[in-house]
């Protein structure tokens, strides 16, 4: 007799909750397919992010404005079939949610009731408020995102470091009142991440914030070596697969090209 695979028990905001009173930090990496969704969950990462960085990593746009909600929707139903553990949250796109608190509640069930998302991210943090309270209040799950928020790009003038602490400070409390259960801290010194972290008490993901927060979360193909058109500092790339991918392109070109392959190994008799 065999024994069936005992699944894995699904990653819930209680125990991100948890995970962060144990001290215990947190891994998340953006996904968008069914592929890599099913190897980041076989790996163990704790939330899969369909980010609206789709726009630039899959999409090949210069920034994440043009993403609409269909599409995220889309990527994330894909991401949905791959995963059995991970937490999935998915972006809400530019323009999805800022134009009215109703607005930004409709769109988020859309994302949980056809994408299969189990939580939402959206931007912002004093500015953004209402918004996440209404969600909430439907009790659909928000991670709130503050610091560097791509979606203000053109007020920002690029990606840069964002530094007003004052501001951070507020916009991290606003977001954990509106009743957020994380939030994403991007691009931030590191004394004001650890100060931001210490003055909420939910969890904060950092990306580009150091290490005193209480997870990490990186957009997969930067990490993976995967995505050259831009290089911030704060990635850490874990493996190159750029390379390794193109050169195995290479072979199987001139493999073919000189009647190598397929030879009567990948043949049928
Ligand atoms: O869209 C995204 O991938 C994100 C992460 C960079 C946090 O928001």
């Amino acid at each position: 007799m065999s024994i069936p695979p005992t699944k894995p028990k699904p990653v819930t905001v209680p125990d991100f909750l948890s995970a962060r009173s144990r001290g215990t930090r947190l891994t998340v990496l953006t996904g968008y397919d069914y592929t890599f969704a099913r190897l980041l969950d076989e790996a163990g990462v704790d939330a899969i992010l369909v980010g609206d960085s789709l726009g630039m990593v899959v999409q090949g746009h210069s920034n994440a404005l043009p993403v609409t909600l269909d599409e995220v929707i889309y990527h994330t139903r894909c991401v949905a079939r791959g995963v059995s553990r991970a937490m999935i949250i998915t972006d809400m796109p530019f323009m999805s949610f800022q134009l009215s608190a109703s607005q930004a509640l409709e769109s988020a069930g859309r994302l949980v009731k056809e994408g299969g998302s189990h939580a939402v991210k959206l931007e912002g943090g004093e500015r953004t408020a209402d918004a996440i309270a209404a969600i909430v209040r439907a009790d659909i799950p928000v991670v709130g995102h503050v610091g560097l928020t791509p979606q203000s790009v053109h007020r920002l003038g690029g990606f840069k470091v964002q530094r007003q602490e004052h501001q951070l400070l507020a916009d991290a409390k606003a977001v954990e009142q509106a009743g957020a259960f994380a939030v994403v801290v991007e691009c931030v010194p590191t004394e004001v991440a650890a100060k931001i972290t210490a003055s909420i008490s939910i969890p904060t993901i950092g990306i580009g914030a150091g290490p005193h927060c209480d997870g990490q979360v990186l957009v997969v193909q930067d990490m993976l070596g995967m995505y050259g058109d831009l290089k911030p500092r704060f990635v850490k790339r874990f493996a190159e697969l750029g390379s390794q991918i193109r050169q195995a392109v290479e072979t199987y070109c001139r493999e073919v090209r000189e009647g190598r392959f397929p030879d009567g190994s990948y043949s049928f008799q």
